[in-house]
Order: structure tokens, then sequence, then C-alpha cells
């Protein structure tokens, strides 16, 4: 069973948040928890297109989102919101289905004006689907990070701090769970 599942949202390859998703799965391996990744861009294109309830590999990743006790998001601002392939993969997702589990956005933009896109955009959504815990998020402008073949640094290492903390307070928040259960 999976402990924690990343949602990447890209449908972009290069993808900048692809590379703090992998980031973020490293860092999460190392505290010993179970991780999969979820890349929208993987997925089949028509079973989103035409919101195939039936897909047998969108069953399986909703399985993956329904074991799961986080889930932590990172996709890219796209016109001043989510990319339509991260939202026709969420419209599959049961009403319900991020219910008990706590959420952690991450987003990335070109732009901070979109920052708020974080507020108006991805949480709506994801309290629709039933999570009551939504942690802050953490929203990268693309200068704040530099990512060359397959490389991804942080020149703003304040952000990367952050990143790194309210990671740490979704597992902390997950283990302390544990404990009580
Ligand atoms: C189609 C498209 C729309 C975008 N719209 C916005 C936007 O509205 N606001 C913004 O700040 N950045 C916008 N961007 C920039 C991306 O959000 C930014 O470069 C992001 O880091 C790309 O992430 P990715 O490499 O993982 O796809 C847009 C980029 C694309 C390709």
């Amino acid at each position: 069973m999976s402990n924690i599942v990343i949602i990447s949202g890209s449908p972009s390859q290069p993808s900048r948040s692809s590379a703090i998703s992998t980031f973020l799965e490293n860092k999460t391996l190392e505290e010993g928890l179970k991780v999969s990744k979820i890349s929208v861009r993987d997925l089949p294109a028509e079973d989103l297109l035409f919101a195939n309830f039936n897909s047998p590999v969108i069953k399986e990743k909703l399985t993956l989102i329904q074991q799961a006790n986080a889930v932590i998001i990172v996709s890219p601002v796209y016109k001043a919101s989510f990319p339509g392939a991260l939202k026709a993969f969420l419209d599959l997702i049961p009403e319900k289905g991020f219910e008990n589990k706590a959420v952690l956005p991450v987003v990335t933009g070109g732009t901070i004006a979109h920052l708020l896109s974080l507020e108006y955009a991805f949480k709506p959504v994801f309290s629709v689907l039933g999570s009551q815990e939504i942690l802050n998020g953490v929203y990268f402008q693309d200068n704040q990070i530099s990512y060359k073949e397959d490389q991804l640094s942080f020149i703003d290492h304040e952000i990367k701090q952050r990143l790194e903390n309210s990671l740490k307070g979704l597992l902390e928040r997950f283990q302390t769970k544990q404990l009580i259960n």
C-alpha cells in the first residue's frame, strides 16, 4: 500500500514542476515512506479527454489515490489556473476521493501575479474532492529555480526551505495520525 501519492500535473516535457515532484518523491523516500507518482502526461489522452471512467489505467491510478493517506499535487499554472490535462484527471476522481487525505499543493508559474491561483483555482477543487486538510502550499516563480539537462537546482534557497518545511509538515501530520490510529 502506498502512503503518499504525488500527482504531477504538467503535460510538458521537460517539465520544471515534474522535476520538483521528483525532488519531493526522493525526499519522501528518504523518510522511509512509500510513495507513488502519477504523471498526467503519461495517462492515455483519450481517457482524459472523453472522461473514460472505465479505463483500466485510470482505475489503477485511482486505486493508488484511494490507498494513500496524503496527496501532493505539483503543477504549473496555465492561464491563471491548472492545465486542462490535470483538471481532466481530477474530474475522474470520485466525489469524495480526497476524504481523510491531507493535500499539499505545489505550483510553478512564470509570474508571481498568479500566486493566488492556489487559493481560487486549486484549493476549491481539493475541497470539493473532500479533503479537509489542505495545506498552505508552495508557489514557485520560474526564476527561483533552474532546470537544465534534467538537473533541478534552487536559485532561491528560501523557497527550497519552504518546500522542505511544507513536506515535513505534511509527513509529520500523517505520521502522527498513524501513531494515534
Ligand atoms: C500554456 C501555458 C500557459 C501558461 N500560463 C501561465 C499563467 O497564466 N501564469 C503564469 O504565471 N505562468 C504561466 N505559464 C508558465 C508556466 O506556468 C511555468 O513556466 C511553469 O513553471 C511551467 O511548468 P512545467 O515546466 O512543469 O510545465 C504558462 C505556460 C504555458 C505553457
